[in-house]
């Protein structure tokens, strides 16, 4: 396993450094969501291997922009763990979590796994503070409010809109 994780981590790293919307999204981003995907897979009795691996994995496809990475991701995902020992259980879990990342897929019936992986991306963005900052510069107010409501959306499990809620209550004072 950790063999596994330290080959992927490598795969993904090549990608993430092409990513030129956001350079840090290998340190800043990817870590954090795999943190909190972790951290929610305890509270959730979610299967804590397919969300790390799918936390890592998730954004690659954005290397070529934002529009469809879920499905670009998934595709180079597919191919990188057809060639690990994962069961094809779980291997289908991870790609599942990686395609329904995103927040039009948040409000549908879905696995916890897949679940836990959607609120673990916006924990990720809400706590990426070099990222937030950034946002703070380049957008308005308007728009800063309507990306916190729409992250509010996404998430669908109590345990991470425990977290949320004061998170987005900080970003809002600060534009104040
Ligand atoms: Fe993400």
């Amino acid at each position: 396993m950790k063999n596994l994780i330290k080959r992927m981590e490598i795969f993904a790293e090549k990608y993430y450094h092409k990513n030129a919307e956001d350079p840090f999204v290998w340190r800043n981003h990817i870590q954090l969501v795999r943190k909190y995907a972790k951290f929610l897979a305890k509270i959730e009795n979610a299967d804590e291997e397919v969300v790390e691996i799918a936390a890592i994995l998730h954004d690659i496809g954005k290397y070529k922009g934002r529009k469809d990475h879920n499905i670009r991701s998934h595709t180079l995902s597919k191919k990188f763990l057809q060639d690990s020992k994962l069961s094809i259980k779980k291997q289908n879990l991870i790609l599942k979590c990686i395609l329904k990342h995103s927040t039009k897929e948040s409000s549908k019936a879905n696995e916890i796994e897949v679940k836990v992986i959607q609120c673990a991306d916006v924990l990720g963005t809400l706590f990426d503070n070099r990222w937030q900052a950034f946002s703070r510069k380049n957008l308005t107010k308007k728009e800063l409010f309507k990306l916190y409501n729409k992250s509010l959306k996404k998430i669908n499990l109590n345990s991470a809109m425990k977290i949320a809620r004061p998170q987005i209550k900080k970003l809002k004072l600060k534009l104040k």
